[in-house]
């Protein structure tokens, strides 16, 4: 949501900003503009409805002046519509400032109300410009930037990343954050503010943190951080692990069709540096010390969407070697009940960017009742990691598209490094079991890639099923989190209805929706499993076929079972149960894509979706 690029230094300002929008569209936004300080001290701005090829074709046939400062915003419409108007930069101190805004202003109305009594009129429907019309009025009572935002920001509630520009104050950027996104990228004789890394990595890779509450001022040469309370405050640096091109869709039709080709790498890369000498060794659970991870008694894992499916997986896993319950729960319900918190649970938060509010919200709660928190994060300088006891950082690299697919694995690969640990240290798994599960995990990306090389036969499958209706999806143990995921991936990708079920809860209600046609995929538990699961799931298919369903298992190779009952068999490799689920999604996230382009949709921005979704 939102996309916020500041620039102060000697480049144009507005092929700065532009090429940062361009980068930061994935996160989702309805609208997009710019303002600029030209070298004569005058303030400009362009703003549009719209994508950002609107704006961009609008700079081409009428230039604005450029400069060497400027801030750009992509907006994800809260307050008002998504029109001209209530695009950013709005405007302050008659024009001579400008600002852009990320969150919501919870105090607007009367804020508001006091302005309009001062005489203020207003152009747009927004919480946002409320901000401008203040900060301009108190630069002009300070005739500083950085003292104007300061009084301002002291008045606001809600989140906020806030960004400003005054047309006397070329070479000034000011940035002020609450609970909502904001980093800092240090260059030569330029610096530069964004949403997220990627709004400047490829300008430089050197980035600050800049933490809650905190207020930012960028200068072509220097970098001050002030809190709210104006005193001066130490920020730590960090260098980006990615690089430009890794943002970039090289030859593939989709980010989504290239971040699934990513999906073993994802993998792979999560779990090198937490291996030594064949037992898992995570150096960021440091951070909570040994001490305490033996003397857990309870683990909560707190996500939203996609995220909450790979704390799902991990839940079995964890119980399963560690011994310690864990319960999962959907973030943005957590905070809300009062959940029963004590010194010896963990909550693990999952979070591919790192800046869901739900999520983070629900970690700041948790800290306040007195739990150690971890987070599982994908996104270096995002806020949930900051606000949590310690980091376990996935690899996954940048994901782009909209719906999460390479985090996924990346996610549920870092739960199960982060079971075995616990297992270890708990004595739960003896050294030659953990030695033997890190085997098979570290086996799993070979196997991933065989698994892509089906990609031609789903590819045919949606084609066929591109005016599909309903979809379901049934699993079992570990392949529920899985048939959960699969159906939300048709939803966000395709916008087709369908859901995911535990097989076994078939028979108490969803075999009712059971008719001639309808399409279930099934992710069939290995026959080598010693729980029977997969007699009973092939009695499920056998049901579900007798009533006319059109069944596509998703099963090991070599499960003859399968074979007459499913019309269709997608065989992944021989995996220990507990990591089927990383094998048998992959088919799934690869039918959601395909459906998706088959019904000519836009895969990488499923409409009314965001990537990071920074309001709750
Ligand atoms: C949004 C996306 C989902 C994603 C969820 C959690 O709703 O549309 O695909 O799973 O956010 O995102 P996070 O960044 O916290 O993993």
């Amino acid at each position: 949501m939102c996309g916020i690029v500041g620039y102060v230094g000697n480049r144009g300002s507005l092929d700065v900003l532009v090429g940062g929008l361009k980068r930061l569209e994935y996160r989702g936004y309805d609208s997009a503009g710019v303002a600029v300080i030209d070298p004569e001290g005058r303030l400009g701005t362009r703003k549009h409805a719209g994508k950002l090829g609107v704006l961009t074709d609008d700079l081409g046939a009428t230039p604005l002046a450029d400069g060497h400062t400027g801030i750009g915003h992509t907006r994800w419409a809260t307050h008002g519509g998504p029109t001209d108007e209530n695009a950013h930069p709005h405007l302050g101190d008659d024009g001579r400032l400008a600002l852009i805004h990320n969150g919501i202003i919870e105090n607007f109305g009367e804020l508001k109300d006091e302005l309009a009594a001062a005489g203020h009129t207003f152009s747009s429907e927004t919480d946002s410009e409320v901000a401008a019309l203040l900060v301009g009025d108190a630069y002009r009572a300070t005739g500083d930037l950085t003292q104007a935002m300061l009084q301002v920001v002291n008045r606001l509630e809600g989140a906020f990343t806030l960004l400003a520009v005054h047309a006397e104050q070329p070479g000034v950027v000011v940035g002020a954050r609450r609970n909502s996104p904001l980093v800092i990228g240090l260059g030569e004789g330029e610096n530069f503010l964004g949403s997220d890394v990627a709004a400047f990595v490829a300008y430089t890779r050197r980035a600050m943190e800049i933490g809650q509450d905190q207020l930012v001022t960028i200068r072509p040469d220097s970098v001050e951080i002030v809190d709210f309370g104006g005193a001066p405050v130490d920020a730590s640096t960090f260098e980006v692990d990615w690089d430009a091109s890794a943002a970039e869709k090289g030859g593939w039709s989709s980010f989504m069709a290239k971040e699934i080709s990513e999906e073993p790498e994802a993998v792979a890369k999560t779990i090198i540096g937490r291996v030594d000498d064949g037992l898992v060794r995570i150096p960021e659970l440091d951070g909570l010390d040994e001490g305490f991870l033996s003397t857990i008694d309870r683990v909560v894992v707190i996500a939203c969407g996609t995220a909450a499916y790979a704390g799902m997986v991990g839940k079995y896993a964890i119980e399963q070697w560690a011994r310690v319950p864990v319960d999962v729960e959907l973030a943005h319900e957590f905070r809300y009940r009062e959940p029963v918190l004590g010194p010896n649970t963990l909550v693990v938060s999952i979070s591919q960017s790192g800046e869901t509010m739900d999520t983070l919200m629900a970690v700041k709660y948790a800290r306040k009742e007195g739990a150690k928190t971890l987070s599982i994060c994908n996104t270096q300088g995002a806020t949930i990691p900051r606000e949590s006891d310690a980091v376990v950082y996935t690899h996954a690299g940048p994901e782009v598209a909209v719906a999460s697919t390479k985090a996924f694995v990346a996610q549920i690969t870092a739960m199960y490094l982060f079971g075995i640990q616990l297992g270890q240290v708990r004595g739960t798994l003896d050294d030659a079991r953990a030695r033997e599960l890190v085997r098979e995990l570290q086996a799993v990306p070979d196997k991933l890639a065989t698994v892509l090389a089906t990609g031609d036969r789903i590819r045919e499958l949606a084609r066929w099923m591109a005016d599909t209706q309903s979809v379901l999806f049934l699993g079992r143990h570990v392949g529920y989190p899985v048939a959960l995921e699969g159906a939300l991936k048709l939803k966000e990708l395709a916008y087709i209805h369908a859901e995911g079920f535990a097989a076994g809860e078939l028979k108490h209600g969803p075999i009712a929706l059971i008719e001639p046609g309808q399409v279930v995929f099934v992710i069939v538990p290995s026959p080598r499993d010693t729980n029977s699961l997969h007699a009973k799931v092939v009695s499920n298919i056998q049901e579900i076929r007798a009533r006319g369903a059109r069944v596509i298992a998703i099963a090991e190779a070599g499960d003859a079972a399968v074979l007459p009952h499913a019309d269709e068999v997608i065989r992944i490799p021989l995996a220990s149960p507990f990591f089927e689920p990383l094998l048998a999604v992959v088919p799934l996230h690869i039918f959601g894509m395909e459906l998706a382009a088959a019904k000519g949709l836009d895969v990488d921005q499923p409409r009314n979706l965001a990537k990071s979704v920074t309001v709750e």
